[in-house]
């Protein structure tokens, strides 16, 4: 993609930044400084590679340096909790921040304020990229790492009727479940694979990022002909293993791309004020990943 910015950097531009290890193949400055660009901010968006022990002091670089904000990717978004100075409902919630914003807090003093735009993500991209009303559904849920373990309980907090976990560390799914049951009493949660129906498969974990990766499920305990609809976090490669079988199976898919895209454009927006351009970014985003 052709550089998006008709102004060139000068001594007013401000920076955003993501922070992870590995970096290399993230796709959030296409997206982000097309999204920049288009909201005409003399801003622009950086990846640094940073390790874990180093993260504490790269957020107090980068307040200390004037940049708006940051997002966080893995593996940091745990630890990053305890080094901003004020955490939004949301980080408090999801127990992890992927956003900050380095904001005036009186006294010429900058604060750094962390939320988490990864939960809504999820939701956004069940409903708008696979049309599922959220509340009521049952679901079967693939992977309860860090992800897996978020979006769990999103959905639980959506009121889904069913919550069906697995996970190859079962103990973690257990964990889950009993954090769901404190948390969302209403939710029938179990650990294993579900007798009837679901309306959603969910894949959470990492299967699928390389074309010899296992399917995520057993296909001996369980069938795509009982699920309507699959989602797959994962983005790249665009069709996994799972959403081809899915596909054939009859049912409606969509791949991580949205997760990624309206994570983005809420942190776009809580350092901006201004509405993420979704198109613009959806478009960066495709063109990145997958080239067109
Ligand atoms: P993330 O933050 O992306 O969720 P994570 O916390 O490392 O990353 O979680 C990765 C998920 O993929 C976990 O559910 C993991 O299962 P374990 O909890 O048993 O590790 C799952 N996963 C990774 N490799 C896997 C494999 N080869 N087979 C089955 N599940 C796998």
């Amino acid at each position: 993609m052709s550089e998006p910015f008709r102004q060139p950097i000068d001594a007013c531009t401000r920076y955003c930044a993501v922070f992870g290890h590995p970096i290399k193949h993230s796709a959030s400055p296409a997206m982000q400084n097309a999204g920049l660009a288009a909201l005409g901010l003399n801003w622009r968006y950086l990846a640094y590679e940073v390790e874990p022990e180093n993260l504490r002091e790269a957020i107090a670089g980068a307040k200390r340096m004037g940049f708006v904000g940051l997002n966080l990717t893995v593996p940091h978004k745990l630890l990053a909790v305890e080094m901003v100075d004020v955490l939004d409902e949301s980080a408090k919630t999801w127990g992890a921040v992927n956003t900050i914003r380095f904001e005036p807090a009186g006294n010429g003093i900058i604060r750094a304020h962390g939320f988490n735009t990864d939960a809504e993500a999820i939701t956004r991209a069940l409903r708008e990229d696979l049309g599922l009303e959220l509340r009521g559904a049952k679901v079967l849920l693939l992977g309860a790492g860090g992800a897996g373990r978020v979006a769990a309980l999103k959905l639980a907090a959506e009121g889904v009727s069913e919550l069906h976990l697995i996970n190859r560390t079962e103990a973690k799914a257990v964990a889950v479940a009993d954090e769901i049951r404190t948390r969302s009493p209403g939710v029938k949660v179990s650990v294993g694979y579900p007798r009837a129906e679901v309306d959603l498969v969910l894949n959470a974990t990492s299967l699928g990022l390389k074309v010899e990766d296992a399917l995520p499920f057993d296909p001996t305990k369980f069938s795509l002909e009982k699920t309507h609809a699959v989602y797959d976090m994962v983005y790249r490669p665009a069709e996994t293993s799972l959403l081809k079988v899915a596909k054939l199976a009859g049912c409606r898919t969509a791949n991580g791309l949205g997760m990624l895209l309206y994570q983005g454009a809420k942190a776009l927006e809580i350092w901006s004020g201004q509405p993420g351009p979704v198109e613009i970014m959806r478009q960066a985003l495709m063109e990145n990943v997958y080239g067109h």
